[in-house]
């Protein structure tokens, strides 16, 4: 069971308690140098090609390797017999050559002899089905068998490497949660019961949480309590919620028990890789982020989204918001296609190095890899490597060394931090609960609606920093302009905390479906949006969601889609109104003079120029000037070390140069200029003359 430290964990990750005071004296990765790496996954090859690969390791000026990974079942081939020849000489061989090793606990993928031993550990879906092994990943989190098989390959991996020259980072398992973070199997029910008991104390607590008078659920012993599986209705949302919360818990705690190990061995730094990204919501990084000594990130850009560049942007954005502002480690990327899209769009000429320094602009560290070499077998072997099929003759490979070489170029950037005037609010409780099931629209999707706005402020030549539901005053005071996109489920403190922001002077833009329900997704009442009420000066009766492919339009002229409301204003003013539609002549974009700030409401779904056209209306109101140059089609980040030198990365994705006017030294090029000019497709970084 994870333990019921959850809380305490949201606390230091919204800034109520100062970031590192949990975690002690914990070592922090603060390097000089961007690190500059990749997966490497020897077991797959015969030991005649490691040679090469450390030769060509140093000509591309890798630095950091993930190895043992999926290593397990090469290390313990047999129950409690290990066997580390190959991988000492893997570890060795990669410090000889002056390449830091960043280990891998080899606790990802169970090996076949441990299911055979144990079927138990076997994850089971909502319907009861069990997920067998053969693929990768196939264990229960809360298998307490797991914990004490996996626990006890750490052990021997942390005390034979704890001290070894070489090891520079610890990658504790991989991807936590990718594809088992939600299990059903009465190991799990055991468990989630334990969670809910140390959560709410007595059984009629739990049933005031969950309404369980509704539907004849009221339970009348914690015994009685199951996970959310499969029902012939739907199923209680306060449940489903719950099992959301102790599910990420229960994987947060995994990564804990593997960390304590280590810990107890080594002073590295410990870390795991993330999964901020469109098609991971099970885990609450935010909540997750005290217990990293470095926080580490993967991305693959995703070809299935409208589109992917911004939804880089959000994730590369959120990653440092969840790092708490700090720079953080892009820990896996690709130089090309992946293999997991139904179509693997591989990457254009120099899209690689725009797509790696887009991660560079927001704040990551490093730059890594999936993976070294492209595999020859297995489910992975059309995924794109540095080292690809056709080897050193490849373009890829070409482009490798040129992406090298520009990073060090940028060598003087690392641990500067990204600046932004505006803030995001994005919340996995809200993602969880507001996509749930019978909600008024199945068509408005959470984070679609955070991508929406994000969309607008990246459009609009905002830079943005995400940052949790619940953020602290004094981390809200530092924005001038905060985003509220769709934060349905909000508690007490963190929408006073919103509407002291406003209260003090900020300037809050609230889109609709906000401040609905409770902790508990327990509907606030007295009419819509809930908690924001009295902050925007509006009330809504009744929404009228629209049906798909239905649009509106406003006396604005945006167009509008998915979603309208019987909106009053109380204080508010109306900003536009529906033209037709199902609400003709009733408010859809509102502002509410509050204490000494504004609040917006949008209670609409805006169609991308008018979404932009108003967030620019909203920041020209909070005193906010655009980055210049910057557009959907060109990026322009600041960082900049803490009372000295600022850098402006311009990120040309578009087929036009483009020329922004900042005097300084471009560090890509070695060149001074009033104006960079940066040509279709490239990026350029300039050192500004002017200290931001
Ligand atoms: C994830 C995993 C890697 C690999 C890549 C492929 O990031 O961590 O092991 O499967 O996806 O894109």
């Amino acid at each position: 069971m994870s333990t019921p430290g959850r809380d305490a964990a949201r606390e230091a990750a919204t800034g109520a308690v100062p970031p590192g005071s949990r975690a002690g004296a914990r070592p922090r990765w603060a390097p000089e140098r961007f690190a500059f790496g990749c997966d490497y996954n020897p077991e797959q090859w015969d030991p005649s090609v490691w040679q090469e690969d450390v030769v060509l390791m140093c000509e591309a000026g890798v630095d950091l390797v993930a190895v043992n990974v999926f290593g397990w079942s090469d290390v313990e081939p047999e129950p409690g017999r290990f066997d580390f020849s190959r991988l000492d000489a893997v570890v060795d061989l990669l410090h000889t050559h002056g390449i830091g090793v960043n280990l891998g606990t080899g606790t990802s993928s169970p090996p076949p002899w441990l299911s055979t031993l144990h079927p138990e550990i076997l994850p089971v879906m909502a319907d009861g089905t069990t997920r067998w092994p053969g693929g990768r990943q196939a264990y229960c989190p809360s298998s307490p068998v797991f914990r004490e098989r996996s626990r006890a390959l750490v052990e021997q991996v942390a005390q034979r490497y704890g001290a070894h020259p070489g090891v520079r980072l610890w990658h504790v398992s991989n991807e936590l949660g990718c594809h088992n973070s939600l299990c059903y199997c009465d190991v799990t029910a055991e468990a989630f019961r334990a969670w809910l008991s140390a959560r709410y104390g007595t059984v009629d607590a739990l049933n005031a949480a969950w309404g369980t008078s509704f539907w004849s659920q009221r339970y009348g012993a914690f015994e009685q309590v199951l996970p959310p599986r499969a029902t012939v209705s739907s199923r209680n949302p306060s449940q489903v919620l719950d099992f959301h919360r102790f599910s990420s818990d229960e994987l947060l705690d995994l990564y804990r028990g593997e960390a304590e190990i280590i810990r107890s061995h080594s002073d590295i730094p410990v870390t795991t890789n993330f999964m901020v990204t469109a098609h991971q919501r099970d885990m609450d990084y935010f909540a997750w982020a005290p217990d990293m000594d470095v926080v580490a990130n993967d991305h693959y850009l995703d070809h299935r989204l409208p589109d992917p560049l911004a939804e880089l942007a959000f994730a590369a954005d959120t990653t440092r918001g969840i790092a708490g502002g700090r720079p953080w480690l892009l820990m896996e990327h690709s130089t090309s296609a992946v293999n997991w899209q139904p179509v693997n769009v591989a990457k254009s000429p120099g899209e690689m190095l725009r797509v790696s320094l887009a991660h560079v602009a927001r704040g990551a560290d490093a730059l890594c890899f999936f993976q070294w070499r492209a595999s020859a077998q297995g489910a992975e072997k059309f995924h794109s490597a540095l080292l690809p099929h056709a080897g050193t003759s490849s373009r890829t490979w070409q482009e490798v060394l040129e992406l090298s070489r520009t990073l060090d170029a940028l060598q003087e950037v690392v641990g500067s931090t990204v600046r932004s005037d505006v803030a995001l609010v994005f919340s996995y409780e809200s993602w969880w609960a507001a996509d749930g099931e019978n909600r008024p629209s199945a068509d408005v999707r959470y984070l679609e609606q955070v991508h929406a706005m994000y969309g607008a402020l990246r459009a609009a030549g905002l830079a943005v920093d995400v940052v949790p539901p619940g953020a602290a005053p004094e981390v809200l005071a530092r924005y001038r302009m905060l985003v509220v996109p769709e934060l349905y489920l909000v508690r007490d403190t963190e929408a006073a905390a919103i509407e002291q922001y406003v209260a003090d002077g900020g300037h809050a833009l609230v889109t609709f479906f906000s401040g609905i329900v409770d902790e508990d997704d327990r509907v606030r009442l007295g009419g819509y949006p809930g908690a924001f009420r009295d902050m925007l000066g509006v009330v809504s009766d009744e929404f009228h969601p629209l049906l798909p492919g239905r649009t509106v339009t406003l006396d604005t002229g945006a167009t509008a889609s998915l979603w309208t409301e019987q909106l009053r204003v109380v204080t508010a003013k109306a900003v536009a109104h529906h033209v037709d539609g199902p609400l003709p002549g009733v408010p859809a974009i509102t502002r509410n003079e509050h204490g000494h700030g504004t609040g917006w409401y949008v209670a609409t779904a805006l169609d991308l120029d008018h979404a932009t056209e108003l967030v620019r209306e909203v920041a020209a109101h909070a005193g906010i000037q655009p980055m210049p140059g910057a557009g959907p089609q060109v990026e322009v980040v600041r960082r900049a070390h803490d009372g000295g030198a600022s850098y402006l990365f311009v990120i040309n994705h578009s087929d036009d140069v483009v020329e922004v006017p900042v005097p300084g030294h471009e560090l890509t090029r070695g060149e001074r200029a009033e104006t960079v000019r940066v040509p279709a497709g490239a990026v350029r970084v300039v050192r500004e003359d002017e200290t931001r």
